[in-house]
């Protein structure tokens, strides 16, 4: 279970997450949306070990894991998928693959590795193509499996369907869902409100660096208005809509 509590992080003087809170655990998707700007992306670097909170909590299956090297938090079991994907284009998805498995447990590399082509039969197929000839969908496929391959508890996704169309987004979801169904714990960032509503379990609302709403995805489907009014109209609107 992954608890990130009360986390402060500034850029200079400006203090851009303000006491951010939120929670998942194994087999549970907890979804994160806010306007831009809200400080979504700063609080999973944080998490991640990329930015340093000046205040809070980072704590993974009881163990305080704030502030940590980014390198030792991947290896205590914590994966971040940045927006964007970053896929390294020149590389080939094997080797995209192999980097991600750079801080695991090697006796379980080969292993890992047929769960992802199990999970992601198109990365086997594709193996030995650069990453960068891959469709968006496909190179977001492609970062998912690089993450599985640290062998992660927690993923942290960061918008995992922004730029993609709309007829592939649900079918990422759904590997979002997948992943979670396989026992780990994912936090998500994602605009795509409706469509992420769908594969959460919960929901955290974030503006102007704090929480402003968080409960059961079910009861904020059926509330839309609620979020709608935390986070206004363009939150609950999707690319597709
Ligand atoms: N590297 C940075 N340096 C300075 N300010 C930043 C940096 N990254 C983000 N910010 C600012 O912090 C705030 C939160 O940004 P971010 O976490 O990226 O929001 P979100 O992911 O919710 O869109 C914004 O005001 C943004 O301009
Ligand atoms: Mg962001």
């Amino acid at each position: 279970m992954l608890e990130v509590s009360d986390l402060h992080v500034s850029y200079g003087n400006v203090e851009a997450v303000r006491g951010i809170g939120m929670t998942t655990s194994p087999g549970k998707v907890t979804l994160v949306l806010g306007a831009n700007g809200a400080g979504k992306t700063t609080t999973l670097k944080a998490i991640a070990g990329l930015e340093k909170p000046h205040a809070g909590r980072v704590v993974l299956d009881g163990k305080d894991i704030t502030g940590l090297a980014p390198h030792k938090i991947v290896r205590s079991g914590v994966a971040l998928v940045p927006e964007g994907r970053r896929v390294f284009s020149p590389l080939s998805v094997g080797e995209n693959l192999r980097m991600g498995a750079y801080v695991a447990d090697r006796t379980k590399s080969a292993e890992m590795l047929e769960r992802v082509h199990e999970m992601f039969p198109i990365l086997s197929e594709r193996a030995g193509s650069a990453a960068g000839l891959l469709s968006g969908g496909e190179q977001q496929m492609l970062a998912f499996g690089r993450a599985l391959m640290s062998q992660p508890t927690v993923m942290l996704l960061d918008e995992p369907s922004m730029g993609l169309a709309p007829a592939i987004v649900d079918s990422i979801l759904a590997k979002v869902r997948d992943m979670a169904d396989s026992g780990i714990g994912i936090l998500m960032v994602e605009q795509n409100a409706e469509a992420g509503l769908d594969v959460a379990d919960d929901v955290v609302a974030v503006a102007r660096g704090e929480v402003v709403y968080s409960g059961p995805a079910a009861e904020a489907r059926d509330n839309a208005s609620v979020l709608r009014a935390f986070l206004g109209e363009a939150a609950l609107t999707g690319p597709g809509d």
